[in-house]
């Protein structure tokens, strides 16, 4: 399969990156929004496209055009304020859902939050964030992509452990950036995945026992 990754040059971004390079089984891109990042992936032997998510659908079309799945794990981040949430998070992430639908890419993994479908859980600090996620899920759910939306808990830099727990509401916990990374390439790989949406935590069975359960 030919991805493009946005937010590729984001924590998750590059370890998926590197996992699916490791696999060898795919082609991937990295959509990145600086030409000093193009450069660096290229140096690192990754196909890059300079891109930026407040652009346009046709700019992302165009750039979409040829790919079979597109991974979207970009966020604004906590560092700015709710307007970058609402324009990448949510305006940024479903430009790229109708940009994928327009040129006939059907594969869309989306990276989103820990019960993101449950407003009753939300965290009260943050609800900007999470209004973002939510709306940004069900447009990919209502939309004719072949989603899969994976909601992880507090993300660490901790080591992959490859024993994650899955469901539609697990408990507050944390997951490591590489085991989210695993999880969405597994997801890549199996399309019994497509037309689900779970929350992610560490936890005790496999990522492939894991998914079965979905
Ligand atoms: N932090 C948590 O505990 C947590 C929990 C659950 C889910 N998540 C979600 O997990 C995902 C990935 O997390 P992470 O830690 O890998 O995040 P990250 O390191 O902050 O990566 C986010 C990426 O998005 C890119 N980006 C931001 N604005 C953009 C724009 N306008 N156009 C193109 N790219 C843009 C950033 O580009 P630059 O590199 O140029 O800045 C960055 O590479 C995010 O969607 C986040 O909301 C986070």
């Amino acid at each position: 399969m030919k991805i493009i990754v946005f937010g590729a040059n984001g924590q998750i971004g590059k370890i998926f990156i590197d996992k699916i390079k490791k696999e060898g089984k795919h082609e991937v891109t990295a959509a990145v929004r600086k030409e000093e990042q193009v450069k660096e992936f290229q140096a690192n032997g990754v196909n890059a496209q300079l891109t930026d998510l407040e652009g346009s659908v046709n700019e992302l079309a165009e750039l979409i055009k040829g790919f079979d799945a597109v991974v979207f794990t970009a966020g604004s981040g906590g560092k700015t304020g709710p307007d970058k949430t609402l324009l990448v998070d949510l305006d940024g992430a479903v430009k790229t859902m109708e940009a994928a639908m327009e040129v006939g890419t059907k594969r869309y993994l989306m990276v989103s939050a820990l019960q993101s479908n449950n407003r009753e859980n939300w965290n009260k600090k943050i609800k900007p964030y999470y209004v973002a996620k939510h709306y940004a899920d069900r447009c990919l759910m209502e939309s004719s992509l072949d989603y899969t939306i994976v909601r992880p808990g507090g993300l660490t830099n901790d080591p992959g452990k490859g024993k994650v727990a899955v469901g539609q509401q697990l408990e507050r916990g944390q997951v490591s950036r590489e085991d989210v990374a695993a999880v969405l390439l597994a997801c890549v790989d199996d399309d019994s995945t497509i037309g689900k949406a779970f929350d992610l935590t560490e936890g005790e069975d496999s990522i492939a026992r894991a998914l079965e359960t979905l």
